[in-house]
């Protein structure tokens, strides 16, 4: 039987900031060589920042730790601001000092998108898989940007972007034109990291962290097929889980201090 997920509930978002940054210590910490892939997305910057400030403080604590992300925009290049590579390299690679070799960015303007897929799988495999993956919670389920209907078998893909998806992201796409697609690591290429944490905040995700918990396993609500892994951690602020009866199986519920 797959053990229960753990969810942790932290009171606020700078609160859910620092146990998220907490977590990811302990798993640089783990292993002598550690391949972290990244969420972009509101829900993951202060987390970003809280271990910046603990590697500023802790210097050679990262020089082991290989940086990847889940999902880029078909057609943006890495110096267009909008771009994911362009978010992991503020957030990420340059508060961490990430030397480039250890930076592993989708190229969204690749010539051939079906090919970027291909690379990036093959960079995961090649470097040895992930060892954890940090997760957001699209609204409509989506996990990366495996929008509703997505296979429990893709791998790293191209995927046409939702109405629901684009205008929840339209307010970080003002000042180019609006990306129609996007590549990104897929349900199989998710569920193959070793351990999983998912970070959700705010009370426009409450509806969506209750289905996550209570929906049927399957691809029409995609962040379903993390409930089948071995190691998934769910950290929420408290104005996301806020109104429901925390009646969920399966679940380990900790209050996070
Ligand atoms: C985006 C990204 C996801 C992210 C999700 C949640 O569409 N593709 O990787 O996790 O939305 O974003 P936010 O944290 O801004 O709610």
């Amino acid at each position: 039987m797959t053990p229960p997920i753990e969810l942790w509930i932290c009171k606020t978002p700078e609160d859910l900031a620092r146990h998220g940054a907490a977590f990811l210590r302990r798993q640089i910490q783990s292993r002598p060589r550690v391949n972290l892939s990244c969420a972009t997305g509101a829900t993951p910057v202060a987390a970003y920042s809280e271990l910046a400030q603990w590697a500023s403080q802790n210097p050679n604590s990262l020089h082991h730790v290989h940086w990847f992300h889940l999902d880029e925009y078909v057609g943006m290049s890495s110096r267009d601001p909008r771009s994911y590579a362009a978010y992991i390299q503020r957030h990420v690679l340059d508060p961490l000092l990430v030397p480039t070799e250890n930076a592993h960015l989708w190229r969204g303007d690749a010539a051939s998108p079906q090919d970027e897929c291909t690379r990036y799988d093959t960079a995961i495999r090649d470097n040895g898989g992930i060892d954890c993956q940090i997760l957001g919670l699209g609204m409509n389920g989506h996990i990366g940007f495996n929008e509703p209907d997505t296979p429990l078998d893709s791998r790293c893909h191209v995927v046409a972007l939702t109405p629901c998806t684009l205008s929840h992201n339209a307010i970080h796409l003002e000042g180019g034109a609006m990306p129609t697609h996007a590549m990104t690591a897929g349900i199989a290429t998710i569920l193959e990291a070793r351990r999983i944490l998912m970070l959700v905040s705010g009370a426009k995700k409450a509806a969506a962290i209750n289905r996550f918990f209570t929906a049927e396993i399957s691809s029409e609500f995609p962040a379903s097929f993390l409930r089948n892994h071995a190691h998934v951690t769910v950290m929420a602020d408290a104005a996301a889980i806020a109104g429901h009866d925390q009646d969920w199986k399966g679940i380990r519920i900790h209050e996070a201090e």
